[in-house]
C-alpha cells in the first residue's frame, strides 16, 4: 500500500512529526520533492531531530528513497547521513539516479535573482532550490547518474560552468574554479555511488511484495508552482500528484491522500497571507508555536486558519484524511477564527483566486468559535478525542465538515505522545 502525506497550507504544517508517527507502520519512506528548503521536525523523549533532505522515516530507521523529483545538496545530505550514524542509526538510502544535484552555482544564482527579484521575490530560502528545478526543465540540471560517472560529469561541468560565469560575470559575481567544483563533486560521486539506483523500479517492486510505502511531502499545496500562490511559490509540484511523478509511481497505486492542517496559518516569506494577523494574537501565535523557520529561522508570519485554502487544497489533492496539528497552539485565546471565504470589492466569493492583484485585496469573512483554555492531557490520554474541551472539538469538526473530509489525527503538541488517532493509515 502506498500513502500520501502532503502539506495543505504554506509548509510548516508538522508533516515531519505526522510523517515520524505514520512511519512506525511502513517498510519505506519516499521524498518525492522539494530539496533541503524543508525544515522537518521529529522530536523523540529529548532528542529533537530536525532534517532538510533526508526523510523522516530515518527515525524509525525505515527504507528511505530520495526519489527523481528531489533536488539534493549533496553537502547537507552527507551531514545528516553522518549525524544520523553517530546516533548509531542504520541509514538505508537509495537516491534516485534522476534526481538532479544542487550546485554551487545554483546557490549563488539564487541570491543574484532574489536580490533583483522586487516585488516577484519570494523570500527564498536561498539553498538553490529554483536555480537548480530550471536548469532541469532547461535540460542542463546534473543527476545523480551524471555525477557518478566521472567522465559524463566532466563534460557536462565543463560546457554548464562557463555559462555560469558568464552570468556572473553579468552581476559582477567572482567566477567560480572548475577544479574546485570538480574536486569537491567528484568526492561526492564517489561517496554516493553505492546509494544510487533506479528508484522507480525499486519502488514498485517493494509494492508488489506487499510493502507500506509512505510518501512524505516537503512545502505545502500553496506553494506548489502551479497550484500555489504563484509566483511567491517554491520551484517543484508538492502535491499529491507529485507524488507519482516525483517517484516514478503509476498514480492508480496511491491510496490514501493524508492533507496536513496546521490550525492556523503560517508563512515563511512573501506574497499575500489573508488572513495574516499583524497585531498582538499574530505574535502569540508566533511565540505560543515557536514559528520561527526551521531551515532559516525567519519568524513566521502568523494568522487564523484560512479554510478557503484548505478547501482549494482538497479540491487540487482529494484529501482522504485530516491531519490537525499544533491545536494546543490556540488554547489561551478567549475567541478563534477561521475564515469560510473572502470579501473583495463588496461580494463574498469563496473559491481560492489565482490572481495575486485579486488575492491581495481580499478580506477574510470569518466564523468566531469560543475559546477552550487549556488542555487537560492526562484526560485526552485517557479518553482520547472525547478528553478535549467540548469548544476544541466543535472548533474541529467544524473543519472537517467544512472541507469534507474527516479527522485522522489530532495533534496537540510536538511529542509523539501528544497526538490523537482517529485513523491508522496502513
Ligand atoms: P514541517 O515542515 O511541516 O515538518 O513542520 P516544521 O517542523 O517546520 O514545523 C512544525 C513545528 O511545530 C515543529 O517545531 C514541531 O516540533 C512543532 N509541532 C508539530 N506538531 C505540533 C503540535 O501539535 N503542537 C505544537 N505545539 N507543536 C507542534
Ligand atoms: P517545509 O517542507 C515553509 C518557501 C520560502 C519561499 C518560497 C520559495 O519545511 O514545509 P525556495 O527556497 O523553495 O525557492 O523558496 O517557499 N518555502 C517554505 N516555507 N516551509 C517550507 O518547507 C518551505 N520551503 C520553501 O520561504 O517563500
Ligand atoms: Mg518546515
Amino acid at each position: 500500500m502506498l500513502n500520501v502525506i502532503i502539506g495543505t497550507q504554506w509548509g510548516d504544517e508538522g508533516k515531519g512529526k505526522i510523517t515520524d508517527f505514520y512511519a512506525k507502520k511502513a517498510d519505506v519512506v519516499v521524498r518525492f520533492q522539494g530539496g533541503n528548503n524543508a525544515g522537518h521536525t521529529v522530536i523523540v523523549g529529548e532528542k529533537v531531530y530536525k532534517f532538510h533532505i533526508i526523510p523522516s522515516g530515518s527515525v524509525e530507521e525505515k527504507i528511505l528513497i530520495l526519489g527523481n523529483g528531489v533536488v539534493v545538496d549533496p553537502k547537507i545530505l552527507l551531514e545528516e547521513i553522518e549525524a544520523l550514524e553517530n546516533e548509531g542509526k542504520t541509514v538505508s538510502l537509495y537516491i534516485s539516479e534522476r534526481a538532479n544535484v544542487i550546485m554551487p552555482y545554483h546557490k549563488i544564482e539564487d541570491e543574484i535573482y532574489e536580490e533583483l527579484k522586487g516585488n516577484l521575490k519570494a523570500g527564498t530560502t536561498k539553498r538553490g532550490i529554483g536555480p537548480c528545478y530550471a536548469d532541469k526543465i532547461a535540460r542542463f540540471g546534473i543527476r545523480f547518474a551524471d555525477l557518478i560517472d566521472d567522465e559524463v560529469f566532466r563534460e557536462k561541468l565543463s560546457i554548464i560552468l562557463p555559462m555560469k560565469n558568464k552570468i556572473f560575470k553579468t552581476f559582477g559575481k567572482d567566477p567560480l574554479d572548475y577544479n574546485q567544483v570538480h574536486e569537491e563533486y567528484f568526492k561526492y560521486g564517489k561517496i554516493f555511488k553505492e546509494y544510487v539506483a533506479d528508484t522507480s523500479l525499486l519502488l514498485n517492486k517493494f509494492l508488489n511484495e506487499g510493502k507500506n510505502v509512505l510518501m512524505e511531502g516537503a512545502q505545502g499545496t500553496h506553494l506548489d508552482i502551479d497550484h500555489g500562490i504563484y509566483p511567491y511559490t517554491t520551484s517543484s509540484h508538492t502535491v499529491a500528484g507529485g507524488a507519482s511523478i516525483g517517484a516514478g509511481i503509476p498514480p492508480q497505486k496511491i491510496g490514501k491522500i493524508l492533507g496536513v492542517v496546521k490550525a492556523y496559518t503560517s508563512r515563511v516569506g512573501t506574497g499575500p497571507v489573508p488572513t495574516e494577523l499583524k497585531d498582538k494574537t499574530g505574535e502569540h501565535l508566533r511565540e505560543r508555536g515557536k514559528e520561527y523557520g526551521t531551515t532559516t529561522g525567519r519568524p513566521r508570519r502568523c494568522g487564523w486558519l484560512d479554510l478557503v485554502m484548505v478547501k482549494y487544497t482538497h479540491r487540487i489533492n482529494g484529501l482522504t484524511g485530516i491531519a490537525l496539528t499544533k491545536l494546543d497552539v490556540l488554547c489561551e485565546l478567549e475567541k478563534v477564527k477561521a475564515a469560510t471565504a473572502y470579501e473583495y470589492n463588496g461580494k463574498k466569493i469563496e473559491e481560492f483566486p489565482a490572481n495575486m492583484k485579486v488575492l491581495s485585496k481580499c478580506k477574510p469573512v470569518y466564523k468566531e468559535f469560543e475559546g477552550w483554555g487549556e488542555f487537560d492531557k492526562e484526560k485526552i490520554k485517557k479518553e482520547g478525542y472525547k478528553g478535549l474541551p467540548e469548544q476544541a472539538r466543535k472548533y474541529v469538526g467544524f473543519i472537517s465538515s467544512f472541507i469534507g473530509v474527516p479527522i485522522s489525527l489530532v495533534s496537540y503538541g510536538p511529542k509523539r505522545s501528544e497526538t490523537i488517532l482517529l485513523e491508522e493509515l496502513f
